[in-house]
């Protein structure tokens, strides 16, 4: 079989449960195979094809192509992602950059990813800054596993910490923190459970935020700004309708230079401020 054949056998399958894309096709195509869909001159073994079978009907029944190829683009590296993590938003890539930009030029930065992940965030920083002390904040064993074996594979060298935020405040000195980046958990219970059909395959505990999508920033705000440097930033990505509250919660506990930037649908998406 070729792989035009194969990609039709994709199709198929696919029709019978998605609307698919090029796209499906093609991830699948590749997981199984190891081949691009264009290389015509190789041809699908049988072992292959099954493969592609399995891949294509998983898809078929709702689960997300991210997971089907096991990796994924993040800045210029591809993490593993799998059912034990968030898979890495576009939006989140905007929080990395802008971090990176907050501490160009700073010697050894200290820095701490909350609420991690599979440790895009943490990942992205400390392959920016070789020398920063780089640590990673996660709640879920599951999702602390794949973040070690993605920082592992793409950097090394950062303290993986299996802790509850909540809590976590009281083993971190004051004063210790050049950067706190957090992407919680920031919907509202009653928007997961009457919306987003589609975030249902994903850990439910990397979504829910409490009642009004707030209770991370409501905690982590007051709860760890006394653990940054003199000039330490703290950076959250954030719901869309959320701004205003938590500019509200920088400037309640004493942050300046509060900051909120837009993602790629002109939805504000990141907010940061520093203390002096
Ligand atoms: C929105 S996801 C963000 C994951 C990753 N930072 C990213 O940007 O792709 C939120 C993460 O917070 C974790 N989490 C939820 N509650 C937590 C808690 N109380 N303490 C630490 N981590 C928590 C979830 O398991 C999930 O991995």
């Amino acid at each position: 079989m070729n792989s035009f054949e194969a990609c039709r056998e994709i199709k198929k399958i696919l029709d019978q449960g998605i609307v698919p894309t090029e796209n499906d096709i093609n991830v699948i195509y590749e997981t199984a195979t190891g081949h691009k869909r264009y290389d015509y001159a190789h041809m699908v073994s049988d072992a292959e094809f099954e493969k592609i079978k399995e891949l294509a009907e998983r898809r078929a029944s709702g689960e997300p192509l991210q997971y089907i190829s096991g990796r994924w683009p993040f800045l210029d590296f591809e993490v593993r992602v799998d059912r034990r993590a968030l898979i890495p938003r576009p939006e989140t890539e905007i929080l990395a950059e802008t971090c990176i930009d907050l501490m160009y030029g700073r010697d050894h930065p200290v820095i701490t990813d909350l609420c991690s992940g599979s440790g895009v965030l943490a990942i992205s920083l400390k392959r920016a800054f070789p020398s920063a002390l780089v640590t990673a904040v996660e709640l879920s064993q599951d999702a602390a596993g794949l973040l070690r074996e993605n920082s592992d594979e793409l950097c090394g060298d950062i303290a993986i910490v299996n802790a509850d935020v909540f809590l976590y405040q009281s083993e971190m000195p004051d004063g210790s923190q050049d950067l706190i980046v957090c992407n919680p958990p920031y919907i509202t219970e009653r928007d997961y459970a009457n919306n987003y059909a589609e975030l249902k395959e994903e850990p439910r505990m990397a979504f829910l935020g409490g009642d009004d999508g707030l209770s991370f920033y409501r905690h982590i705000i007051p709860a760890y700004r006394d653990k940054l440097s003199a000039g330490g930033i703290m950076a959250f990505e954030i719901g869309n309708e959320q701004a205003d509250s938590i500019v509200s919660l920088f400037e309640q506990n004493g942050f300046s230079g509060v900051a909120v930037k837009k993602d790629y649908s002109s939805l504000d998406r990141i907010a940061y401020a520093r203390v002096n």
